[in-house]
């Protein structure tokens, strides 16, 4: 009932992510909105625009790093970036991209290699906050020599202090690595295809939805690359048994990076 009433009043769709973490997370946005009950919850969140944003807060999980998973970033440096090249422009998309720390480890990988300014980069996540963070650059500094130290394991060839500048606790990132990415609203979920990609990261999100959203979701994917294109997942997520594996080869399985070898589309109803 709850996340019907929640469907119909706002148009979020929770129905189909994984049950476990789905009830988990309701009952943090129960405890931080003060009530008592589910029908409580679902009677503040349909009357006060305000306890919804909360809740959707606490519903995105946005935790992310830069360069997380180094050995994937190296992976990308080493076999995607140098297929990239050969091209004239590449459009690169981030689903579910948090506070953009990827996009920027993505936009220094491009800047070293040469190739940031051929390369449009769409940053889209559902949670407003997280794009308005990942708009500005800023950061907690609290976790900076551990992004340092991920930037050199993954092959970072220059000097990563000189991405940011510092004061009081906080970092922003320099503004030529922003200048090719739009930071846009996008929800799985709901939204279409963002058309034409030639590579796509979704990482770390499709953990958080049950095995018909995966599936519809890794076909919106599919059906936005272009022939060619590259699809990576997080390590803890999959291509196979998905309606659309048959049109991937793994460049790293062990990576989760895939190559789209088919210019078949699938159809991404529910
Ligand atoms: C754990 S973070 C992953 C961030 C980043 N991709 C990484 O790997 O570090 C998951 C992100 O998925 C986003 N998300 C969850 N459901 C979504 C949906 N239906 N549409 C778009 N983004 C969604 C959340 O808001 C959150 O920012």
């Amino acid at each position: 009932m709850l996340l019907e009433g929640i469907r119909g009043r706002y148009g979020y769709d929770f129905t189909h992510y994984s049950r476990a973490s789905l009830k988990r997370r309701i009952r943090h946005a129960r405890q931080n909105i003060g009530v008592e009950s589910y029908t409580a919850l679902l009677d503040r969140l349909f009357h006060d625009e305000r306890s919804f944003d909360s809740f959707l807060r606490t519903m995105s999980i946005s935790v992310t790093e830069m360069f997380r998973d180094p050995l994937f970033y190296r992976a990308i440096r080493e076999e995607i970036i140098p297929v990239l090249k050969t091209y004239p422009f590449v459009k690169i998309w981030h689903a579910g991209c948090a506070t953009g720390e990827e996009v920027y480890s993505m936009a220094i990988m491009l800047h070293e290699e040469g190739f940031l300014d051929r390369a449009r980069i769409y940053a889209t996540d559902f949670n407003q906050h997280s794009l308005a963070t990942g708009q500005t650059g800023v950061y907690s500094a609290k976790n900076i020599d551990l992004w340092a130290e991920n930037y050199y394991t993954a092959g970072g060839t220059g000097t990563f202090n000189d991405y940011y500048s510092d004061s009081y606790g906080l970092v922003k990132f320099r503004d030529y690595l922003r200048k090719n990415v739009m930071f846009s609203y996008h929800n799985l979920v709901s939204d279409g295809v963002f058309g034409e990609m030639n590579l796509i990261c979704c990482r770390n999100v499709m953990i958080y939805f049950d095995k018909t959203l995966q599936s519809r979701v890794l076909t919106l994917l599919s059906n936005s690359l272009r022939h060619g294109g590259f699809l990576c997942l997080g390590n803890k997520e999959t291509l196979n048994f998905s309606a659309v594996q048959s049109m991937f080869d793994a460049v790293s399985k062990k990576q989760r990076v895939y190559r789209k070898v088919s210019d078949i589309n699938v159809d991404t109803a529910l």
